[in-house]
């Protein structure tokens, strides 16, 4: 199987599983507890249907959104992810690259594998800082500082990792950082060399967002005691608000769910909110953000730019969200296994698929722009 057979999720997914060694691939394609919000978040696109106009002269569609102030090429973007450099040693380079080849904004994650700043000289297209909450205010002032030096796009704080979600695949395999491989999980790492020798060739692992103030090196702190240890389950929306008040640009809070939240967001002043639940990965049984989607747009829509993530496989999930009136959507696992399918030649691919499949879907539904979606091309069953 090589790049060029990839049409598609499910086969980006494949070729990822048989290039990865197995706690690394599971750590990607994996959620919390039973992963029934894992399944859900994909599931609730299929609960409703598009009805498309026809005749109404599609030939040149236009794609692209403005979302926190940012002009996109089309209404989809990549999520910040942790740790890209382990997946495939081109990492977030390759996501950054292939992001801005497509004219949209990336995320670079708190636990990212290369710096925000060198991926902010490198490219112009929209770049995203994820940001988590540390117990030292010292080091929150510290790094808020840094990526406003660094001349980040969008702050965008995560507010659903409070605590680690329970992800049983990696109890089973021994994946964390630094690796405490369970038997089974040496073998898999065993059984594909080339992952290994791709790893050891390339430049060494580090988490630069977090090397200055943390000592992740030789084992000191591992990424499960840098949550319980460092992070603040503390923090209440006063903190955040001074957080949005020190920040003073567009600021986003990922993670929300309910319509009270997304009102304090709003109140705050919040500039965005993602719906999200970590793509299954913390609270297993919360709703599938699509489900939440319209209550959330109808509370504050006016008030901020409302996103979602979690679960899109395909252009017409993207259709289907901007429907409800979410502004643009985020992606994880869609870019992240042709990533180590292929690095940025896989992300690139995949980019374009979906760049290709909402053109199309935007055609086969008579809309020649994002503004023309509404409510009235979906029925839910
Ligand atoms: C391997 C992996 C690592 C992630 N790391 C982070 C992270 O460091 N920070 C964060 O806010 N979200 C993180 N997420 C969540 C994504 O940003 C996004 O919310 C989620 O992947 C969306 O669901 P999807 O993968 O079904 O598209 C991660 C997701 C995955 C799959």
């Amino acid at each position: 199987m090589r790049l060029s057979d990839c049409h598609g999720f499910h086969d980006f997914r494949e070729l990822a599983r048989r290039r990865l060694p197995g706690p690394i691939f599971n750590y990607i394609d994996g959620g919390a507890d039973d992963e029934v919000t894992l399944r859900q978040n994909t599931a609730s696109f299929e609960r409703c249907d598009l009805v498309p106009n026809v005749l109404r002269g599609v030939e040149a569609v236009d794609l692209s959104v403005t979302v926190m102030g940012q002009k996109l090429a089309m209404p989809l973007y990549c999520s910040p992810t942790a740790l890209q450099r382990l997946f495939h040693h081109q990492g977030e380079r390759a996501v950054a690259a292939a992001a801005s080849k497509h004219g949209t904004m990336f995320g670079v994650s708190s636990l990212g594998t290369v710096s925000l700043e060198e991926l902010r000289k490198a490219y112009a297209t929209p770049q995203v800082y994820q940001f988590y909450f540390h117990k030292d205010r010292g080091l929150n002032r510290a790094m808020l500082q840094r990526a406003k030096e660094a001349r980040v796009d969008v702050m965008m704080l995560t507010v659903d990792s409070i605590t680690g979600g329970n992800r049983e695949r990696d109890l089973r395999t021994g994946f964390s950082i630094p690796f405490r491989l369970t038997l089974a999980g040496m073998l898999q790492f065993a059984i594909k060399p080339a992952w290994g020798l791709n790893y050891v060739t390339h430049e060494r692992f580090s988490l630069p967002q977090l090397d200055e103030h943390v000592d992740m090196s030789g084992g000191a702190m591992s990424i499960g005691r840098y949550f319980t240890e460092m992070l603040d389950p503390s923090m209440t929306w006063k903190d955040v608000a001074e957080m949005v008040r020190a920040w003073n640009g567009q600021f986003c809070l990922k993670g929300i769910m309910s319509v009270a939240d997304a009102k304090r967001a709003a109140e705050i002043g919040c500039t965005g909110i993602v719906l999200s639940n970590h793509g299954g990965r913390q609270l297993d049984g919360s709703r599938a953000p699509f489900d939440q989607l319209a209550e959330v747009v109808d509370a504050v829509g006016d008030r901020l730019d409302v996103m979602m993530d979690g679960g899109i496989q395909r252009g017409t999930h993207v259709l289907k969200a901007l429907s409800l009136g979410a502004k643009a959507v985020g992606v994880g696992r869609f870019y992240l296994f042709p990533l180590a399918a292929a690095g940025q030649a896989g992300v690139e691919r995949a980019l374009g698929l979906m760049r290709a499949e909402i053109e199309r879907a935007m055609k086969l539904m008579g809309c020649t722009s994002i503004d023309q979606l509404s409510r009235d091309n979906l029925r839910f069953r």
